[in-house]
């Protein structure tokens, strides 16, 4: 079923337009709201009005429509759908996708587009085979964009071969799967450590420091989001907590370690939190009062390692241990260090150097340490981080790698 879900049709110009038609009924019998744009070769092959019957709703054929641009704009469209099919995929529109050009509406919309994209290529099947079309087809897929079809059998020019637009229950079934909920880490359970902790100086005073929890708490979102059970153990922050993932509130590095112990065993960890590496030896039980004497020594100790601690355990060790680390010089050299120190399997490296803006800023780029060497990613927001982790997660515990 597809009820509620919303399709951005792209219709490109090919015979196979007709088919087209048909998607569009057999969406809507299942609930999805269809909107449409059309190419202007589109419009040659079915009529707009005919498109604009079938999904009862407007079309969208102009770029340049002062009507429309008012009304609705061209990355609203995209934006308000949950999936973008180009159905029939002409080899002129993946080309033009695949350069990243915007000279009509449709490669515009599909430029400005951050939803999941699903092509069905339909051409002539010399089209089809040409190493343009396979390179254009090879850069789309690698950008994640879906495809389905093309099949083989008789060719509206009279060939046979393949680029035949798969058939509209094909594409149906194939917008379903792609609209499915992603649900690799149902099953296994996860603990990730967020925030910053506080170290008590007396009852009213503490050292910290300016972590947001923004990356640990959209970690554990996006590991909830892929069905992991997934435990939250954050000190103080401004963030809400995610839905699906369970809270643990701590303030301390003490009590952080506590209670990461205590939801052991897990499959995969992943230690986000700025722990403070030192806390006040001894907290005073009262307020700490000004005596004329001058300002009291604070003697420091070292707080444990959670990180450490949890990748040296013998018996409950999670299956992957992922730890941070935040540096301003040396990154990757210091990271490396850094996984061999602390026994874990994963490092994110970040460089929180003054001027880039991770620290309580929304984006980070990131290096992936791990036994092998490193992933360079690029600038991305801390959800795009997190996706992409909770991916690498998902795989590795499956045992891609
Ligand atoms: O040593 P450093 O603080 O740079 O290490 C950062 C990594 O270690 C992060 O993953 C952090 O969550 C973790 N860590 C920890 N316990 C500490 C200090 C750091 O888990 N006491």
């Amino acid at each position: 079923m597809l009820q509620g879900r919303r399709v951005l049709l792209i219709i490109s110009g090919g015979i196979a337009a007709y088919k087209s038609l048909e998607l569009i009924r057999r969406l809507r019998d299942r609930g999805a709201a269809v909107r449409c744009v059309m190419t202007a070769a589109a419009a040659q092959f079915v009529t707009p009005l005919s498109v604009a019957a079938l999904s009862e709703d407007k079309v969208y054929t102009d770029l340049f429509s002062l009507t429309d641009e008012s009304e609705m704009g061209h990355i609203r469209l995209s934006r308000e759908a949950d999936l973008v099919v180009v159905a029939p995929a002409s080899a002129d529109l993946m080309g033009r996708m695949a350069a990243g050009m915007a000279d009509d509406l449709a490669a515009t919309v599909l430029l400005a587009s951050d939803k999941p994209v699903l092509i069905a290529p339909a051409m002539n099947a010399m089209m089809w085979a040409h190493p343009a079309t396979q390179a254009n087809v090879a850069t789309l897929a690698a950008r994640g964009v879906r495809q389905v079809g093309p099949n083989a059998g008789d060719l509206a020019c009279g060939e046979i071969g393949s680029g035949r637009m798969a058939e509209p229950l094909e594409i149906v079934a194939a917008i379903e799967q792609s609209l499915a909920p992603d649900r690799r880490l149902a099953g296994k359970r996860a603990l990730v450590t967020s925030g910053p902790t506080r170290e008590a100086i007396d009852p009213v005073r503490y050292l910290s420091n300016h972590s947001s929890g923004k990356q640990g708490h959209a970690i554990a979102a996006a590991l909830a989001a892929l069905g992991a059970d997934t435990i939250l153990v954050s000190g103080p922050t401004q963030e809400a907590t995610p839905p699906g993932v369970a809270l643990v509130a701590i303030e301390s590095a003490a009590e952080m370690l506590v209670a990461a112990e205590a939801h052991l065993p897990v499959d995969v960890a992943v230690m986000a939190a700025a722990v403070a590496d030192w806390r006040v030896e001894t907290v005073a039980d009262q307020k700490l009062k000004k005596n004329g004497k001058g300002p009291p020594l604070l003697r420091l100790a070292e707080n444990p390692d959670i990180l450490a601690t949890l990748a040296a355990r013998r018996n409950d060790r999670p299956r992957l241990v992922v730890g941070f680390a935040a540096e301003t010089e040396n990154v990757v050299a210091n990271a490396q260090a850094k996984r061999r120190r602390k026994g874990c399997d994963w490092i994110l490296a970040n460089d929180v150097s003054a001027g880039t803006g991770t620290f309580g800023g929304d984006s980070n780029t990131i290096h992936l340490v791990d036994a092998h060497g490193v992933e360079d990613w690029p600038a991305m927001t801390k959800q795009a981080v997190a996706a992409r982790l909770a991916d690498r997660i998902a795989a590795a515990l499956h045992g891609a790698e």
